[in-house]
């Protein structure tokens, strides 16, 4: 084709859709500027002492906004405050300088424990929070006896809302949302878990950053729950408990993407499960960096979803051990499927692809299916993993905890597999310390009996000095 044949035949197939941009900017004019109504709190009789319930005067704006587009604005001060109620259309807008304080009494929050959050949306559509302020849960004041390994909190369950040593609220839920919005916001300090996202359909949330007590169970970053197309990015997250964790309770979980984000977790950055009844699929985590964390990235089904289709990229872990009391031993990559208990079911995980993956770590990788839940066609390409001990904590167990068989003596391995079906291994480089006082044992792993197929190209195994 002569190059000006070539060029007319890329103006006949440009001429329509450049003839039908005005036509397309037409119509969007129809429906624009969009009317933004902006209601601020104060005028509302919020007083933003930090001292007095500014509940009232919050959830009357809130309930005065129009049914279009609206903002709720909280001016810089410090509002106390019982639950409040989202709606359609409102986006709360929390300014720099504004924190929205979560009560402390069990009297501020619903009957229902499922409804216990500091802000919490329901069945709403265009919904979210903004304006660069803070949402904080005083999640100190939960603690019932300070402990440098793990606090321990009190639990409001003498109602019976709620059993066991985890009743607390949430600070931020979206239960059966679309189209949710959280950005620019700092959200600090939950008394359990931060911001949670259940039943939503397109949610995105970017400029987020989460700051958690660093001793204290349970105070999850993200988590994200029977939801579809969820976008995460640029998110800082410095807390207790796992940080992004996709669970499932009633349906399955499709389409989350998580990117570009810093983690710092006395347990997992990246967490499947342990809720995992039913399917999750199409996830993909990229340009992400793990610090100091208990676990890197770690699927951990125990109730008889599949996963499948799962993509980790560009991210750089470190790991190392922590009390053994909170979940993970170090391992920078940890992929396990198991039955719970005697009831549960067993769920497969296939088709996961680690690329471009750098690790250092205390402890190796553990890819662990069940007899009745194969792993299957594993990744792990241009992966660079460094073994090196650091903390004074003994090694030498592996944790299949939840459930499953608990806590188990075996030797260190750089990966240690077990009933997985189809593994290839590119470009990856393993570096162990040569510091003869640590307790490493074999770089691979495993029994042939539950491993099939596995094959290495350009795999390299080697001593550094320290
Ligand atoms: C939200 O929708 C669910 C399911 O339709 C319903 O059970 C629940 O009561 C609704 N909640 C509110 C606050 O309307
Ligand atoms: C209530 O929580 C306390 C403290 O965590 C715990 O010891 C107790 O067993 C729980 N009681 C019930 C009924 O769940
Ligand atoms: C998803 O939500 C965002 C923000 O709430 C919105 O801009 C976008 O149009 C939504 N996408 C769909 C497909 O509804
Ligand atoms: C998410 O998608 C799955 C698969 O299509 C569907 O079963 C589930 O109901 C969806 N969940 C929501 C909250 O839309
Ligand atoms: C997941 O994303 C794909 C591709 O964008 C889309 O076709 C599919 O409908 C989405 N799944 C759900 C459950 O929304
Ligand atoms: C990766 O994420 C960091 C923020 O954590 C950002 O500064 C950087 O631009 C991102 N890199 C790419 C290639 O997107
Ligand atoms: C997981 O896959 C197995 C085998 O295909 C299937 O029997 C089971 O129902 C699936 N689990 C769920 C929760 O859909
Ligand atoms: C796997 O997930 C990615 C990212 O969501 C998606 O683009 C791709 O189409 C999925 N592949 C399959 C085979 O479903
Ligand atoms: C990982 O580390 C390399 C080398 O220090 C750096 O170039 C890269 O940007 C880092 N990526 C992330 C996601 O932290
Ligand atoms: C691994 O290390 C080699 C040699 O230092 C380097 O060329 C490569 O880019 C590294 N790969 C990753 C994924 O960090
Ligand atoms: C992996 O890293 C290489 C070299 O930095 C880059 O060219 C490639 O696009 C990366 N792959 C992915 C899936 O990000
Ligand atoms: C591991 O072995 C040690 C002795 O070597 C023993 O004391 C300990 O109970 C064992 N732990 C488990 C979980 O089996």
């Amino acid at each position: 084709m002569t190059a000006r044949l070539f060029q007319l035949v890329i103006l006949l197939i440009l001429l329509p859709l450049l003839q039908s941009r005005p036509h397309a900017s037409q119509s969007t004019n129809i429906y624009l500027p969009l009317q933004i109504t902006t209601l601020s709190v104060a005028d509302f009789g919020a007083t933003g002492d930090g001292l007095h319930y500014d509940t009232r005067a919050i959830q009357s704006t809130i309930d005065a906004c129009p049914t279009t587009s609206c903002r709720v604005s909280f001016p810089p001060g410090t509002y106390l405050t019982a639950t409040i109620h989202l709606k359609s259309n409102v986006i709360l807008d929390i300014q720099e300088g504004a924190t929205l304080l979560g009560g402390t009494k069990i009297r501020d929050y619903p009957k229902e424990f499922d409804r216990w959050y500091v802000v919490l949306a329901e069945n709403a559509t265009d919904v979210g929070i903004t304006g660069g302020g803070v949402v904080d849960g005083q999640g100190l004041k939960f603690v019932q006896r300070f402990n440098e390994v793990k606090n321990v909190m009190v639990s409001w369950n003498q109602t019976g809302a709620c059993l066991g040593d985890e009743c607390r609220p949430r600070l931020v839920g979206f239960i059966g949302c679309r189209n949710v919005r959280v950005w620019n916001i700092r959200l600090r300090d939950p008394a359990y878990w931060c911001l949670h996202i259940v039943r939503c359909h397109n949610t995105s949330i970017f400029d987020v950053s989460i700051f958690g007590d660093f001793n204290t169970p349970n105070n999850d970053g993200m988590d994200i729950e029977d939801s579809n197309n969820t976008v995460i990015t640029r998110c800082h997250i410095d807390t207790g408990d796992d940080a992004i964790c996709p669970k499932t309770y009633n349906t399955p979980l499709h389409n989350l993407t998580a990117t570009n984000c810093w983690i710092r977790t006395k347990s997992s950055a990246i967490k499947f499960g342990s809720a995992s009844s039913f399917d999750f699929k199409n996830l993909v985590f990229d340009n992400i960096t793990i610090v100091d964390s208990h676990r890197g990235l770690a699927l951990q089904i125990r109730d008889g979803g599949n996963v499948s289709n799962i993509t980790f990229s560009n991210i750089n872990i470190t790991t190392r051990y922590y009390d053994p009391s909170w979940w993970g031993r170090a391992e920078p990559i940890y992929v396990t499927t198991c039955p719970r208990d005697s009831n549960a079911k067993e769920g497969s995980i296939s088709d996961l692809l680690f690329i471009n993956i750098t690790a250092t770590s205390e402890n190796g990788v553990f890819l662990s299916g069940s007899k009745g839940g194969l792993l299957s066609n594993l990744r792990f390409i241009n992966m660079n993993l460094t073994y090196r001990r650091w903390t004074k904590y003994t090694g030498g167990l592996v944790d299949y905890r939840p459930g499953c068989q608990g806590l188990v003596n075996h030797s260190a391995a750089g990966i240690i597999m077990e009933h997985l079906e189809g593994l290839e291994v590119e470009n990856v480089s393993m570096r162990w310390s040569d510091n003869k006082k640590e307790q490493w044992d074999n770089p691979l792993d495993f029994r042939p009996s539950t491993v099939n197929n596995i094959s290495f190209f350009n795999f390299h195994s080697g001593l550094y000095k320290e």
